[in-house]
């Protein structure tokens, strides 16, 4: 019966993991019993959810939580049902989600809920099919997003404090509230929904900068009518610093530690125990080993927490996909950027597949509580569909003529200060800076690239400038020439998600670049976002017929042409270099020949039967073609 719910490359590690689920499996006699405390069997609702000593109750009935989270928008919206039914139908009974502000906010002031941003229908999806929510609104949420989801435009005032009550902050934490918390509200389980708690920020301990922070987004949240139990979520070194009087202190950790929930009574009391964030396994990022989940700790682990009768929520349950440039970045000793997929080692696969471990859990909840045992979705099957070579293709220098005139600055101008996007500067994508120069000599970046330059003179490619390399030779011999055309083509590869510095992060030229220790100057700016709108209509009609070899930076266009019913596949560039993918309008996110990750999911709903206008942005030299594959490859050797 299993054998078909997941990818035959996994049956060899599904039997280890029924081995190791044989061994844990409890006797919890009788099982706990919660089939009564869903949305749609609690229809006459006195009180939500409550601490009772040391027990949540809903209702007034005991209540534990076992939760996990999805990120809607990392998730096609065609797949929420399928994603929320395959973590009901594994034993959980709550749905936990983030909202990232810079997708709803992208420009200040201009504010998108439609698509895959549908907040509001993604909610009542859960509760329809049984799940409760907690809501997690920020203003940070972290979660691997660039600049953990707040919006770079904040960044824009020199003396922005991120995440304290700075006016400047404060004032545009308000304006999205005013958008985001109506459109929830009534989602609040005494209006009927399914929202059973809110979480206030995000590990807001381990920040730490403004001591009366937190009770400003109390009471943000509590002015715009949210009236559903509060929480604080922190990690559990950080748990005294973070918390707030009268809101539920809940823990985030890797391995659950009697200390840190000691810890916790010792200043909250009796109360019920929450790990908010329980999390087995971890993010990618490019150039990095794959982390890998230990089935066995992670079983341990569950198994404590329900005999001591915690209530755990999984980060991940399913990770998703960081499509367009949402991912983000982390920087400790080295800066390193989360890859495109955000698979995360959760227990549905990026594309929403059962894993052995989705199946382990399943079984080991069985034992221990009441699972709903209606139809659970099947596995959805992959196509390998024919290469694409691509037709045509564009030069980036030839399509400069007919972009937006750039921007003419004596000195560079980082992303966030551009003048675009109706002042709000530009959050992601690519920043083209143009000078002249006279001679050739060594070019220094003194880290001012944010994150990763291509370099050209008079459009040949000379090399990279990034987080490691800091210098250049520019080869100029002598010539009739007077001056060269110098381009920085200057790649943001996600701002850091975390961390104290992140009132630091600047994209682009951060800085002067200097060519033998002279500051240049004189700069032509072009900002390359890489928007939909401009991938589908802004690209000048300048296509020229795709030979055998073409040097980047360029666009490369090809058509898959599909019969049936569309499905899902994954894109593998082999030969190609780095760049960034489009389907039909819609941005796939970055390849990097790097790796780890070796294919890039393309759901089958942003296929259309008929023909499929692929679009490849490639930096450096295109391969000969686009290929499919039904397979994941995301692990290096
Ligand atoms: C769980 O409780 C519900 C109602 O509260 C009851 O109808 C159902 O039979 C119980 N299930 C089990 C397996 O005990
Ligand atoms: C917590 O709930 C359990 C299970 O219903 C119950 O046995 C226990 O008495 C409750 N504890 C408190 C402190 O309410
Ligand atoms: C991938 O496609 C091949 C060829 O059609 C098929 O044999 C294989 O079972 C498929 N694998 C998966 C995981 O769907």
């Amino acid at each position: 019966m299993w054998a078909f719910l997941v990818r035959p490359e996994c049956i060899l590690c599904l039997s280890s993991a029924l081995s190791v689920m044989a061994q844990l499996t409890d006797n919890f006699s009788p099982r706990i019993n919660q089939t009564h405390l869903t949305p749609s069997h609690l229809k006459h609702r006195t009180e939500g959810l409550k601490v009772k000593g040391s027990n949540f109750t809903l209702d007034g009935f005991a209540f534990l939580i076992v939760a996990g989270t999805i990120h809607y928008f990392r998730v096609p919206r065609e797949y929420w049902r399928d994603r929320l039914l395959k973590l009901k139908a594994g034993g959980f009974n709550t749905i936990t989600t983030h909202v990232p502000w810079n997708l709803h906010e992208p420009v200040k002031g201009q504010f998108y809920f439609t698509r895959n941003l549908d907040l509001k229908t993604f909610i009542v999806t859960a509760s329809e099919v049984g799940l409760w929510v907690i809501l997690c609104p920020g203003p940070y949420v972290g979660g691997d997003l660039d600049l953990g989801g707040l919006p770079s435009w904040l960044l824009r005032d020199p003396r922005m404090k991120l995440r304290t009550t700075y006016k400047g902050f404060t004032k545009a934490v308000n304006l999205y509230f005013d958008q985001l918390i109506p459109r929830i509200a009534s989602l609040q389980y005494h209006k009927g929904g399914p929202i059973i708690a809110v979480q206030m920020e995000n590990e807001y301990g381990s920040y730490y900068k403004d001591k009366k922070y937190m009770q400003y987004i109390k009471r943000a949240l509590v002015e715009r009518k949210i009236q559903v139990l509060l929480m604080t979520a922190d990690d559990g070194q950080e748990v005294t610093k973070g918390h707030l009087k009268n809101v539920l202190a809940t823990l985030h950790m890797k391995n659950i530690n009697k200390e840190t929930y000691q810890k916790l009574f010792s200043f909250q009391g009796l109360s019920p125990v929450l790990m908010t964030v329980y999390t087995a396994s971890s993010f990618d990022t490019w150039g990095l080993i794959r982390r890998t989940l230990d089935l066995h700790v992670l079983m341990k682990d569950v198994r404590e927490m329900f005999k001591l009768r915690f209530s755990l929520n999984f980060y991940m349950f399913h990770g998703g996909t960081n499509f367009g440039f949402m991912g983000g970045a982390m920087s400790s000793k080295n800066y390193v950027s989360m890859v495109t997929s955000y698979d995360y080692g959760a227990l549905l696969t990026e594309d929403g597949d059962y894993t052995p471990e989705y199946l382990a859990f399943q079984e080991y909840f069985s034992s221990v509580l009441v699972v709903p045992t209606h139809l659970q979705p099947e596995r959805k099957p992959k196509a390998m569909y024919k290469s694409v070579i691509p037709s045509h293709y564009l030069s980036l220098w030839d399509i400069l003529p007919y972009l937006e005139k750039p921007i003419q600055s004596v000195k560079p101008i980082c992303m966030e200060k551009l003048p675009v996007n109706q002042g709000s500067g530009q959050s992601t994508g690519y920043t083209l800076y143009e000078t002249s120069i006279s001679t050739g000599g060594i070019l220094t970046s003194r880290d001012n690239v944010q994150d990763r330059a291509q370099v050209f003179l008079d459009e040949k490619y000379i090399g990279v400038l990034d987080h490691s390399t800091d210098h250049l030779t520019l080869p100029l011999k002598n010539s009739y020439r007077n001056y060269w055309t110098l381009s920085i083509l200057v790649e943001n590869q996600g701002r850091i998600a975390y961390g104290q510095n992140i009132n630091k992060e600047r994209k682009g030229l951060t800085g002067n670049i200097y060519l033998n220790n002279s500051p240049l100057r004189g700069f032509k700016i072009f900002s390359l976002e890489m928007k939909a709108k401009f991938i589908q209509r802004d690209l000048p009609n300048l296509w020229k017929p795709f030979p055998n070899h073409v040097l980047g930076p360029a666009f490369f266009l090809g058509f898959l042409r599909i019969g049936h019913t569309p499905r899902d596949t994954f894109i593998k560039l082999e030969g190609w270099t780095k760049g960034v993918i489009f389907i039909n309008g819609q941005n796939l996110g970055r390849y990097w020949e790097l790796g780890p990750q070796e294919t890039f999911y393309l759901p089958g709903p942003w296929l259309h039967p008929g023909k499929n206008e692929i679009i490849v942005f490639e930096e450096l030299k295109a391969g000969p073609d686009i290929q499919f594959t039904n397979i994941s490859q995301l692990v290096l050797e």
